[in-house]
Order: C-alpha cells, then structure tokens, then sequence
C-alpha cells in the first residue's frame, strides 16, 4: 500500500481531494495531516472518515518534530501540500500567522521529506498546491498568467505563498526533491468556510443581511469548481513532469458585482423569492487593502500536455453550490459557531 500524505485535508480544496484519492485509489493509505484551525473541520470528511485507507493525523504543519515523527512512521510515496492560511483578509490583520504557516510550515515539509526520501528520491512527489495570486494583478482585459509570468505578490497572504513556492523549487533545485507545484485560481463550491465571497453571501441573502461588495465591485476573478481543481491535481500529480508548475483555470472571468448578481438570481430562486429581490442587500463597503484588480488564469499547458478540461459550466457549478448551502444550513452553523466564532470573532474584532 502506498501512503500519501495530504496537509490541509479538513479544509475546503483539501477534503475534496481526500475525498477523491480515498475514494478513487483503494491502493493508497491517504494520510490527512490538519491542526484543525478555524477552516479545517472533520464534519467536511463524514462520508469518508470510516473507510479503512484513510486516516487522519492532528498535527501542526509548524512544529517541525511532529511532522517529521510522522514523516518517520509512515515513510511516505507522495505529499501532496495543501495546509495553508487561506483568506487574503486575515493576512492584512496578522501577516505574521501566514508567514508562519504557509512559510515555515512548507519548509517543515520539504525538510521533513528531504530527510525521509535521502537517498531514495526516485518514484516520490512532493507536490505544493499554490495560487494565481503569485503572480500580482492583471489589467481589465489585459492577458492572462502563465507559468513564466514573473512573480510579483501584493498582500501578505500571496507574498507568503510566493515564498512557500520558492522554497519548493528551492528544494528541487538545491536537493534534487521531486516536486510539483500547480497555480489555481479562485475555487467555488460546498465546504468552503463562509467568509469567501461566494458562501459568505448564499447565507446572507438567505438570512436577509447586508452583502458587503469591496470597493465599485469591479474586480474580476476566474472561478473554477473545486472538484475541477480536485481532479487537476489527482491528474497532475500522477502524470505532471517532476520539477515542473501547472497553472489551472478554467478561463471563467467574472467581474465581482456581475457574479453577486447571478448569486442574487439563483439564491431568490431557489428560495422562492422573486428573482433579484436581494439585489437590495448589496451594500459597497471600503475597498480591501491592496485589493488586487483582475486574475485571470492561462491553463493550456494543463490542457495541451496532460489532457485536462474543468468538467462543469459555471452556471451548472453555481446551481449546484447555492443548493449545497441551502441545503446546508447545519454546517453553516457549526462552523461559524463554538470555537469557530470565537476564532472568528476575535480576528474581526
Ligand atoms: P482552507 O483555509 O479552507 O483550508 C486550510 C486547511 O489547512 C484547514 O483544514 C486548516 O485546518 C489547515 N491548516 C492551516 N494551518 C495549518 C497548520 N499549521 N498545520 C496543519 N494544518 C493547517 O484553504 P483552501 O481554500 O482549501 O486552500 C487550500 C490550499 O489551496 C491553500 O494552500 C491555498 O493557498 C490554495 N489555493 C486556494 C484557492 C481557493 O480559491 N480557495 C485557490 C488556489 C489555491
Ligand atoms: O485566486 C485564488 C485565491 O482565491 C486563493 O488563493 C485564496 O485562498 C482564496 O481566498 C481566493 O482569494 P480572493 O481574495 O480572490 O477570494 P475572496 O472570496 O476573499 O474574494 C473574492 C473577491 O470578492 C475579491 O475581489 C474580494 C471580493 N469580496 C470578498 C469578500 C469576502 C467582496 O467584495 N466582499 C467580501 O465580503
């Protein structure tokens, strides 16, 4: 049996892939490997927690001991990286969390893996799941990233996962570790804590609150449903070149204000509203710090060298999430109440 450790796997991209690999490879012991911060919550895990190839390991990616006395139990075949602080917000209030994690906590990783696979690199993956925002911000209407755009980071959150990326071809470069890095851009669908945009605001058209828009709503991201990115990584880190980035995208721009109105549309819809009545909820607040403009993403390589297409249309996807959410109401409260709003609240406070 080979055994795969994925960080991260209790948050919103991470359970949808241990969820796939668990599912997919009854071949592989798949290891989740997650402190269980204020994102990270095993309820995103139930189908699945019971299965005899899953197991799920406490543990703090910053705490170097821990991490590699598991690196030391279970000898790993791959890693794949996913624990991070995720929400650019947070990073304006407490850089210093995010250079931690997602700094030092990358670092533990790669170290850990170095002294686990020395000597025996062949046939293992260390594979880091990155952002777009690396690589700054486009331009309305001005092109695309691609994997030789230059890196150029503007909040504290992207900055530290720039760093996090350089240390892992710091690492390839400098130890021969077999690494993979991919760029996503932004994710949609169930699971994701509600402070994103797109749960952040289901649950607020549903409970009538006010939907908080940054600045004149006109930034643009490229939204892709996460069991999409799920399946690129599965793909990529099976067959992606050793050494090598992966953008993924699935070209999806969509100016903010106009996907808060289709959110409108569909939530009212589906609540048994008249279609656009919570328009009146939209409420322009004070722009986000450095609040990067437009990201759009260039995924042919992904496409030309390794076969990959996103599997929904947007309209399909969005269905889809605004029905998990109403659907949802239960983990809705749970993870923003107990320990998760006391967490949440004093970051806000
Ligand atoms: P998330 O915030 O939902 O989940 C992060 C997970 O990491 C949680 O389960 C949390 O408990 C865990 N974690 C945090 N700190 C930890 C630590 N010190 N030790 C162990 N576990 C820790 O994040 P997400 O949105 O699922 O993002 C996952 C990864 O994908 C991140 O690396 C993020 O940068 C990247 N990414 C996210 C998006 C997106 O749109 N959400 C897009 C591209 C890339
Ligand atoms: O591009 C990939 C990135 O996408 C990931 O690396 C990050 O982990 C992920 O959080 C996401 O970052 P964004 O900052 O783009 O996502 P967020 O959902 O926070 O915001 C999306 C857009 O909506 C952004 O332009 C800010 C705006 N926004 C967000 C919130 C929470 C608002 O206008 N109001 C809000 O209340």
């Amino acid at each position: 049996m080979k055994n795969i450790i994925i960080t991260g796997g209790a948050g919103f991209i991470g359970s949808h892939l241990v969820r796939l690999m668990v599912n997919k490879y009854p071949e592989y012991r798949i290891i989740n490997l997650d402190t269980l911060t204020y994102a990270g919550n095993l309820a995103n895990l139930k189908d699945i927690e019971d299965k005899p190839n899953y197991v799920f390991e406490k543990a703090d990616i910053c705490d170097f001991e821990a991490v590699n006395t598991l690196f030391t139990h279970y000898r790993p075949d791959g890693v794949i990286h996913l624990a991070a602080e995720s929400h650019v917000d947070r990073s304006i209030k407490d850089p210093f969390a995010f250079a931690r994690t997602n700094v030092l906590g990358t670092l533990n990783l790669l170290q850990a893996a170095k002294l686990a696979w020395e000597g025996k690199m062949a046939g293992k993956v260390f594979y880091h799941v990155s952002t777009d925002e690396v690589y700054g911000s486009l331009e309305a209407g001005g092109g695309f990233f691609s994997e030789e755009t230059k890196y150029d980071p503007h909040s504290p959150y992207s900055a530290s996962k720039a760093s996090s990326d350089h240390f892992v071809r710091a690492y390839h470069d400098t130890y021969g570790l077999p690494v993979k890095i991919s760029n996503c851009s932004n994710n949609y669908g169930s699971y994701q804590f509600p402070e994103k945009l797109i749960p952040l605001f289901i649950n607020n058209i549903r409970h009538n609150k006010p939907l908080p828009v940054y600045g004149k709503g006109e930034n643009v991201r490229d939204w892709l449903f996460v069991e999409d990115h799920a399946g690129a990584i599965d793909l990529i880190f099976h067959q992606g070149k050793v050494g090598d980035t992966y953008n993924i995208g699935g070209f999806n721009e969509w100016k903010n204000i106009d996907l808060i109105r289709v959110l409108i549309r569909v939530t009212d819809r589906l609540l048994g509203r008249p279609e656009g009545s919570s328009e009146k909820l939209i409420t322009y607040v004070t722009d986000r710090a450095g609040h990067d403009l437009r990201y759009a993403i260039d995924s042919s390589k992904l496409h030309k060298e390794l076969g990959w297409s996103p599997s929904l249309q947007f309209e399909e996807g969005i269905e889809k999430t605004v029905k998990w959410y109403l659907e949802n109401q239960e983990w809705l409260d749970q993870v923003t109440s107990g320990v998760y709003r006391d967490y949440y609240q004093k970051m806000y406070e």
